[in-house]
């Protein structure tokens, strides 16, 4: 499946956006997303864990690393920035936060790509000039293969 990209003129946009991945989130669903210190990640998962019902505040979880909020899913919002690898995520007990029973978010996934399970969802966030973002989303593995259209058609309103 193509890349998807979307434009975002600011932060209200980049949160609309993660609402409207919320809609197809689920149990098990892994989120990952990179981009430059700035970029909107964190606005993006407050946008979506919001529109899950998360018992906010969603913050920036940099000097936590993992921040777990009820909702429905839960949601599990991971920052791998201060990690130096995959295998002290694993260290950290992988395997609990990747959970099947949580969305989870992975902020600097690709500090982390090979502790990411086959199916997962990359959001790659650029900052343009003039503060816009664009972001590419980029569907991993089976699971997201087979719901390419939901994805898209979510999405269509941020495209340009
Ligand atoms: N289009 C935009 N989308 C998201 N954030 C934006 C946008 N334009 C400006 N901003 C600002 O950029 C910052 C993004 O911060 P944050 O989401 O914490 O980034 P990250 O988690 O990627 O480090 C916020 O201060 C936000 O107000
Ligand atoms: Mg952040």
């Amino acid at each position: 499946m193509e890349p998807i990209r979307l434009w975002s003129a600011d932060e209200t946009t980049t949160k609309a956006i993660g609402a409207a991945l919320a809609g197809l989130l689920g149990p098990g669903d892994v989120v990952g997303l990179a981009g430059d210190l700035g970029a909107g990640k964190t606005r993006l998962v407050q946008g979506a864990a919001d529109a899950l019902g998360a018992d906010g505040p969603v913050l920036s979880p940099t000097f936590m690393l993992v921040r777990e909020y009820n909702g429905d899913p839960p949601v599990h919002h991971v920052d791998a920035y201060r990690l130096s690898g995959p295998l002290e995520l694993e260290d950290l007990g992988l395997e609990d936060v990747l959970s099947a029973d949580a969305v989870v978010f992975v902020e600097w996934a690709d500090r982390v790509a090979a502790a990411l399970p086959e199916s997962w969802l990359e959001l790659v966030l650029h900052i343009g000039d003039d503060d816009h973002r664009e972001i590419e989303v980029i569907p991993h593995g089976d699971a997201w293969a087979a719901r390419g259209k939901p994805l898209a058609a979510a999405l269509d309103p941020f495209t340009r």
